[in-house]
Order: structure tokens, then sequence, then C-alpha cells
């Protein structure tokens, strides 16, 4: 990283992500535009106020922010890293987003994958080298005895290496991921393994979003390290729960109102109902299968068609990947087969969308009639969260039993495993059919647990875990 930044701040609080809340992009004139996230994060991070000592540090994703690092553009109580393009590029595209990603969300195809070679070598000595950036810069940033919390899978080695550094900061490490069963994780090299096992216990506290993520993490510790390891160590749960003040308002804003008009238009028809998905396009979303079962419907199930839309938003998600890109088109591709084999000329039975806008999103979900969430693996999947706080009459919840929202929503959804593509089908079937009482119930109870747990409550409870 760049070692001429001024001196960093002493900070109390450190949060460490790769991925922070600003990216900036830079335009043909040399102007650098900024531009803010959303997520847990960000929300979580805002309920400790303006005036704590925080200090978010995260990493130039692209040229805009490494632009900005040079010129000294940034936000107050963010550091942004300038680490060696090749560098981000080997253990975020490399082992995060193929390898880490890729097992714990079980999404290895045998018998070509995995292979680790010379080339995954390389690319583990540039993710230690990115994690050892990061260490040194929250060493560099901590004040005495500070709170520091390291985000995520791109981080793992973090805690160990920080320990080592600054033995008197609390550490924490939090997985917004699954984390694989043992047999899954155990693909791994041994050595890597254990070294990924060790990163996370460096911390005082390694957390997961669901009891079943968390207790994956201390099987694998305990069959590749042995039970010493876990001695001392905590494993802690924090569920995230969607927005909900954020969410109602953010949802009545005009340019929602505008999209949901254009919406209702390409739906068409009255009374069409809308199956609603909001994902990244990406593997472990199951966006594929979902239009399986939706075509399933279509063929076997024919007094649907004409009834019903499907609403597919599917953003472009990693496309420096050709597994992500190749995806991407894959999910195009079967969107236009039904198109071409159902559609007539007053009705499109998939309305797919690849261009991000949240606004947008908000719109499908104020619509949305019946929401589909059947991912293979999801740490927690805040989209199925949000739909019942936001739909405007209601929705019947598909979920995934993979999800780790399914702990927390299961009982008022419409449960599916995600493989089971005419098991899916009939989950739509059913939701689409039910009625409109008990679908108003389900709403408000899912609604309620969906909601139970803030962004704010999950952030600060991670803190006072840390501190106790
Ligand atoms: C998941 C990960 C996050 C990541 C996000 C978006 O939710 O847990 O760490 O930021 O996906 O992926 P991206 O690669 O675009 O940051």
């Amino acid at each position: 990283y760049d070692a001429e930044q001024p001196p960093p701040v002493q900070a109390e609080i450190l949060v460490a992500s790769n991925r922070g809340p600003v990216t900036y992009s830079l335009g043909e004139d040399g102007e650098l535009t900024a531009r803010r996230g959303g997520g847990g994060l960000v929300s979580g991070l805002s309920a400790i106020g303006p005036d704590a000592d925080a200090l978010w540090v995260c990493s130039a994703l692209g040229e805009g922010d490494r632009e900005a690092v040079r010129r000294g553009v940034g936000e107050p109580g963010v550091r942004m890293l300038d680490i060696d393009a090749d560098t981000h590029a080997d253990a975020y595209n490399g082992i995060s987003n193929s390898v880490l990603w890729f097992v714990h969300h079980l999404l290895y195809q045998t018998p070509l994958e995995p292979v680790f070679d010379a080339e995954f070598r390389r690319q583990w000595a540039a993710y230690e080298t990115y994690n050892r950036a990061f260490a040194q810069a929250l060493a560099e940033s901590a004040a005495p005895a500070a709170t520091v919390l390291v985000q995520d899978y791109h981080l793992c080695l973090v805690p160990g290496m920080l320990r080592e550094l600054r033995p008197d900061l609390r550490i924490g490490h939090f997985s917004h991921t699954p984390w694989a069963p043992v047999d899954y994780f155990r693909l791994l090299p041994d050595d890597i393994a254990e070294q990924l096992l060790r990163g996370v216990l460096g911390a005082d506290r390694a957390a997961f979003l669901t009891r079943r993520w968390a207790d994956a993490f201390t099987q694998c510790a305990l069959s590749v390290l042995g039970e010493e390891a876990l001695d001392g160590k905590r494993i802690g749960v924090h569920g995230l729960g969607a927005d909900a003040d954020f969410l109602r308002e953010r949802a009545h804003r005009d340019d929602v109102a505008e999209r949901l008009t254009a919406l209702r238009e390409q739906v068409g028809g009255s009374g069409r109902r809308t199956i609603v998905r909001v994902d990244r396009t990406e593997l472990s979303k199951n966006i594929v299968r979902g239009l399986l079962a939706y075509e399933h419907l279509l063929r076997t199930r024919p007094e649907w068609r004409e009834r019903v839309v499907h609403i597919a938003f599917a953003y472009p998600s990693r496309q420096d990947l050709a597994v992500y890109r190749e995806y991407t088109q894959e999910v195009q591709r079967v969107a236009d087969d039904i198109n071409a084999t159902y559609g007539t000329p007053s009705w499109t039975p998939v309305v797919l969308h690849v261009k991000d806008d949240f606004a947008r999103s908000l719109a499908a979900y104020r619509l949305a009639d019946v929401a589909l969430v059947n991912p293979i693996r999801d740490g927690m999947n805040l989209v199925a969260k949000e739909i019942p706080v936001v739909s405007d009459e209601g929705c019947a919840l598909v979920l995934s039993r993979e999800a780790g929202a399914y702990e927390e929503l299961g009982e008022d959804a419409v449960v599916v495993n995600p493989y089971d593509v005419v098991g899916t089908t009939d989950a739509l079937h059913e939701a689409l059919s039910m009625e409109p009482g008990e679908r108003a119930e389900r709403t408000k109870r899912l609604a309620a647990a969906a909601t139970a747990l803030p962004p704010a409550r999950w952030f600060l409870d991670q803190l006072e875990a840390l501190r106790a």
C-alpha cells in the first residue's frame, strides 16, 4: 500500500473490509466522482455516531479509487489502501472469489474443479501480501487497546497477522458468507486450510451470521487444527436484519414511484401476478434453476400463462472473472428462451434487467406478489428480509432452506431445496395461489422477524461482545 500517505489517525474502533463505503470513478475530464455504497456495514457503523473515533480501512478497487488515493482525495474516517493492482487482482479475483467463495458456497463442479496448482500457489502468495498490507495499516492506525472488526473471507489472515504486530488490540473477525462443511473445506490443501483457520483464530472472537455457519467453522477448526486451537477463543453469532426505517422511507421516494409505474407497464395485463427476484448475478444465487422452475410452471400449469410475470433483476458482479461472466450470459439465454417459447404480443413472461438500479429494485419489492430467493447457499440473504418489509400488498416468500435467513424466516416462507427444480415449481404455484388473508398474515410475521436485528444492533452487539 501507499506509504506516502499522511500518517493516519489513532482510532479507537477500526473496521477492515475489501470493499469500502465509497468508490470513485474517473471521468474523461479527469474529474473524480464519489459514489457511496449501502449495506449492513455502512448503516451498522453509522450507529456509533459521527463523534466516535472510528476508521474504516478498505481497498482501492479500481482506477478511480487508485487515483483518489494518489491525489489524497478521501472521506473522513476512511483509509483506502492502494495495494498493487496485480496483487489485488490475484487476492480478490483469484483466491477470494474463485477459491474461497467457491469452497464456502459449495460451487465446485467435478471432474475439473478444484485444481490447486502452481498458479493457485502464486495467487495465494498475493493473498498473503494483500492481508499483510491490511494488518500493517490497521496496526499503524489503531490507538492502544483499540477494537478492530475484520470482515469476511478476503481478510482471513488479518487477525493472526495483526495479533503479532499489536498484541494489545481486541480483534474480531466476522464472516458474511456461510462457512463450508468440514469435508468440503478439506478440499483445500492442508497447509492452506490450516493458515486460514489460524488466521481467523488470531482474533479474540470469530463471528458468523447463523449458528449453522459458526458450528461448521468450529468443526473445521477441530478437524484441521485440533481442540487446543480453540482454547480461549470465542465463537459468536450475530444475525443481520433489514433496516426497516431506511427501506420504508427510501421505497416511497419519487424515483421509486416513477420506476414502479414503468414496471407496471412492463408487467401489463390487469391483475397479473409477479414473481420477483433481485440478485447479484453470481453462481450461488441459483438464478438459472429459478428460471427453469418458472419455465416448468408455465409448461405444466398452463393456467398461469398470461397471468404471471417473472421480474428478475440480475445485476452483474465480479465481471473480471470468466465464470461469473458466463453465468450472466446463461441467465440471459435461459430468460430469452422462455420469452421466445411462451411470450405473446401482450405478455412477456420474464422481465430481466441486468443494469444495477437500487430504486428500481425497491419498486419491484413493492410490486412483488411472490419473492423468489433460492440460493444454493447464502450467508444470510437480505433480499429475503427486505421484500416483506417493502411490499405494498404483502408477498409470499419462496425461500431456500440453505440461506442463512431460513433460520429466522423459515416458518412463514414456502421452503425449497434449491437443487430441486420441480419442487421449486410446486413452491411457486403454492405461493402464487396463497389466499390473500394468509399472505397478509405471513408477510406481517416475516417483516417482524426480518427487522428484529437492525444493522445498528448487529454492529453494536459485536462491539460489546468483543469488549466484554
Ligand atoms: C458478499 C460478500 C461481501 C461482498 C459482496 C459483494 O456479500 O460477503 O464481502 O462485498 O458479496 O461482492 P463484491 O465482490 O462486489 O464486493
